[in-house]
């Protein structure tokens, strides 16, 4: 077996040499030269924008920087001395599984959204990190998936795309309405005027997740967007409690953990919390299930194949469709933490790296799902991987709260529109992912028969 094994791994590894030494002196600067803009900034941009681009790049960096420490400052969003890129697979699962010396940094900015609290996303791994988690998945039960968010979303992502005759703007017509829907069937948290929680979550998440530079602008944005969502969660919860229903949702089990005392669910304590689900809920499912799309759309085979399988009634096979699409383009390409201290990445190896306290790292987990040396083929596009081989919602004690909605959600929006025959982008630009200036896709117009 070792001698197998040796020239197996000696292969593998010659091949990412060959592939990153392709991707910088070929496929990157033809990538730049022939993007749309004037100038090399602007060109640079566009192509970086490309997720193929993106993986094409950290080739590059996984096969000789794969721990790279630069001195350029993470923007100014949350403080940091410097930036650290993390490509390896392993090396990326062990900056998020060491969350005494990779800290989460998100704190300040949740509490400027909740109004002065603090929301688990933004805690280290602390016991009131658990107590609010541990009250959140009371109320948010994992067998709830099954027999309420799971039919919600599929009922309703069949009878929107069953209302089009033949074309759909995918974002405001599918892939935001459903997880709203969520929000306000499921959670409970009713109340916003029309559309509102679309606009407002999608603003909230930039402000924490992709404002890097905090945009002045952007910022009032989102701070307004998160009063007028706090002012309608506490009349949700408040108008609940006045009526004395007792409705077995996320609010209702809050409702009644409130009453039974535990700690950490008064009024504001379920706002907080609720505020939280909401940000973590829209723009992400959304994001994801048109960047899956798009995928699947630049790959008539794995279309065709998804397409029989929705067809067949194969639901596992139709979602793994889904899956693997969204590795070639994840809603997150990285995610990011701060050193808390003076440490080490990848101790004991060659590519060992030293972080200095308050360095910005960048667990790159788009980089560590392509990463030969753990990933099977990890060019291909296959419908066999086992689920360990993805990082599409994070990974570790941070890892998404909303997992398991999202592996039932994503297929249940798609599935209508796939196993429609002849499903296509529509011509030109409008069949192509237009973000309007933001990170999250506003149109994707696709049509079918
Ligand atoms: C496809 C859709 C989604 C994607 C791609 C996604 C992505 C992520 C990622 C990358 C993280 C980790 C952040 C970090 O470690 O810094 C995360 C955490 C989280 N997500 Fe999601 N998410 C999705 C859907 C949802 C949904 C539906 C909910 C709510 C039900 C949700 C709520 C959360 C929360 C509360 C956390 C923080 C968990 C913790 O701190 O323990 N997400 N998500």
């Amino acid at each position: 077996m070792a001698l197998p094994n040796f020239v197996t791994v000696l292969v593998v590894r010659l091949r990412m040499i060959r592939d990153g030494l392709a991707a910088f002196f070929y496929q990157v600067p033809v990538a730049i030269f022939t993007a749309k803009g004037s100038g090399l900034k602007a060109k640079a941009k566009a192509a970086g924008r490309d997720p193929l681009f993106q993986r094409r790049v950290l080739r590059f960096f996984r096969a000789f920087l794969p721990n790279l420490l630069l001195r350029y400052k993470f923007g100014s969003a949350y403080p940091n001395n410097g930036t650290a890129l993390v490509t390896r697979h392993d090396d990326v699962i062990e900056v998020l599984d060491r969350n005494a010396d990779f800290e989460v940094v998100y704190e300040p900015r949740m509490r400027a959204i909740t109004g002065g609290e603090n929301f688990f996303l933004g805690m280290q791994d602390t016991a009131l990190y658990a107590r609010d988690v541990s009250n959140m998945r009371l109320a948010m039960r994992r067998d709830d998936v099954a027999a309420t968010v799971e039919p919600l979303a599929r009922r309703l992502a069949q009878k929107l795309v069953a209302e089009k005759a033949g074309r759909i703007d995918v974002p405001p017509e599918l892939s935001l309405p459903v997880p709203t829907a969520i929000v306000t069937d499921y959670f409970g948290v009713t109340g916003a005027p029309d559309n509102k929680f679309m606009d407002w979550a999608t603003l909230m998440f930039e402000y924490l997740f992709t404002d890097i530079r905090a945009e002045p602008v952007l910022d009032s944005d989102a701070l307004n967007a998160a009063a007028d969502c706090r002012s309608v969660i506490d009349a949700a919860i408040a108008k609940r409690k006045a009526s004395g229903e007792t409705k077995d949702d996320v609010l209702g089990r809050c409702l009644v953990m409130q009453a039974a005392g535990l700690p950490g669910m008064d009024d504001l304590g379920i706002r907080n919390n609720l505020i939280g689900l909401v940000i973590g809920a829209i723009p992400t499912i959304s994001k994801a299930a048109v960047q899956a799309l798009d995928q699947l759309l630049d790959r008539p085979a794995a279309l065709a194949s998804a397409e029989q399988a929705a067809r067949d009634g194969n639901d596992a096979l139709f979602a793994a469709h889904v899956f693997e699409a969204l590795r070639f383009n994840p809603l997150n390409p990285l995610i990011f933490r701060r050193a808390a201290r003076d440490t080490k990445i990848a101790a004991g190896s060659f590519r060992a790296r030293r972080i200095p306290k308050d360095t910005m790292v960048l667990a790159l987990n788009l980089s560590a799902m392509f990463d030969p040396l753990k990933i099977e083929a990890p060019e291909s596009f296959r419908t066999d991987r086992p689920w360990g081989d993805y990082m599409l919602w994070g990974y570790g004690l941070h890892g998404c709260f909303g997992a398991y909605i999202n592996r039932a959600v994503l297929p249940a929006i798609l599935k209508p529109l796939v196993i429609r025959p002849g499903l296509r982008r529509a011509a030109g630009e409008a069949g192509q992912i237009d973000m309007g200036r933001t990170p999250f896709p506003k149109h994707f117009v696709v049509e079918w028969a």
